[in-house]
């Protein structure tokens, strides 16, 4: 059995143009700048048109992405879409990009893990190249969760937006220290209910009642899923710092998932590192679900403050419940 050191050979990220603030929404529903600021830490947030679908902004991401590493396109030899908002049920979001990318037959398929799926994502791609099975894997979070929320629900409106984010996987070569050191995954399903979308599958296929009662929308008990969120972020870090004999003080970047500030903070300050280690840019896109991770990766490598070498712990929880963590060297 082989056993090949794998590690990120690029990452990157795109968002739609369109900015949604806290001011737009103040006009929508009974809400403020004060209290989404406060509660979230959010400002504003993307939103696309609706012409546009996960695999064309997750394509706009896929191509600044090439620009960036060695890795032709030819070469890619598995792609992983994580995405609770495809473009369709099925085929699915991997197999259209597949086409647009003009591959040929490779294995492709999305992944649905809620706000967890990048982490489990990049998981499973590791796993592929360490035994030999892959060399080039492209791994991709995209979400599009402003298709499928309820505008008038202010509970959950004001804190989605749109975003994708990729990332090539490759063997690293010998004597290489960029690394992804370990990944860890977990779920729980007994709390599915407090975070889902009603209708629109096989439970509660679409019909005229579906559609009037607005069932295809997202459903979510935010104070709920909070506590557990704070607490299993929390585990997720502690727990692959703890197996692999490291602390917070061995790392350099904290990318948590980007669904509220507060708890974003509890999970820094449970691993005992200070907020300027923290990578944030909720104030800007909002929860993007399953491409926070990946965006927030991308910017900070592009704006030069993630480099070669540093240690970085990404850390998300999200639908099902799941969460989980990914240590890298970069
Ligand atoms: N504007 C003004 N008031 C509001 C708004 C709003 N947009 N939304 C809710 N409120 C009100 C509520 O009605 C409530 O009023 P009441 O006290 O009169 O009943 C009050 O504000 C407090 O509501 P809470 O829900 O207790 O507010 P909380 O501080 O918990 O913040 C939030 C809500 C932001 C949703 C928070 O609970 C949260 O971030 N939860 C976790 C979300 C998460 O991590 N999701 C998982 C990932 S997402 C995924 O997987 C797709």
């Amino acid at each position: 059995m082989n056993n090949y050191k794998v590690k990120f050979a690029g990452v990157s990220m795109s968002v739609p143009d369109k900015v949604l603030t806290n001011a737009d929404l103040e006009k929508m529903v009974d809400t403020s700048d004060e209290w989404i600021r406060t509660r979230t830490g959010m400002v504003e947030r993307r939103i696309t048109d609706e012409n546009t679908a996960a695999s064309d902004l997750s394509y706009k991401a896929i191509e600044k992405l090439f620009k960036t590493v060695d890795i032709k396109q030819k070469d890619i030899d598995l792609i992983i879409v994580a995405t609770i908002s495809p473009d369709h049920l099925f085929p699915s979001t991997a197999c259209i990009l597949q086409k647009k990318l003009g591959l040929p037959p490779v294995p492709a398929f999305d992944l649905s893990a809620g706000c967890t799926g990048f982490i489990y994502a990049v998981t499973i791609a590791k796993r592929f190249i360490e035994c030999g099975m892959s060399k080039n894997a492209l791994v991709i979070g995209v979400e599009l969760l402003t298709k499928i929320t309820d505008w008038t629900d202010r509970n959950t409106c004001v804190l989605f937006g749109d975003g994708a984010g990729a990332a090539i996987l490759t063997k690293a070569k010998k004597g290489e220290i960029s690394e992804i050191v370990d990944t860890y995954i977990n779920a729980d399903g007994k709390y599915g209910d407090l975070l889902y979308m009603p209708a629109g599958g096989s439970r509660m296929p679409a019909t005229t009642y579906t559609v009037k009662k607005n069932l295809h929308t997202l459903r979510m008990e935010g104070n709920k899923i909070f506590k557990a969120a704070v607490k299993a972020m929390g585990d997720a870090a502690v727990t692959i710092l703890q197996r692999n004999g490291l602390t917070g003080e061995d790392i350099d970047w904290l990318i948590p998932h980007q669904a509220n500030l507060r708890i974003i903070d509890a999970t820094a300050r449970r691993i005992k590192l200070p907020p300027q280690k923290v990578i944030i840019n909720i104030e800007k896109y909002g929860n993007t679900s399953s491409a926070t991770i990946p965006m927030a990766f991308a910017e900070a490598v592009e704006d030069g403050r993630i480099r070669r070498g540093d240690m970085v712990l990404l850390d998300a929880f999200g639908a099902g419940f799941t969460w989980g963590s990914v240590l890298l060297r970069y």
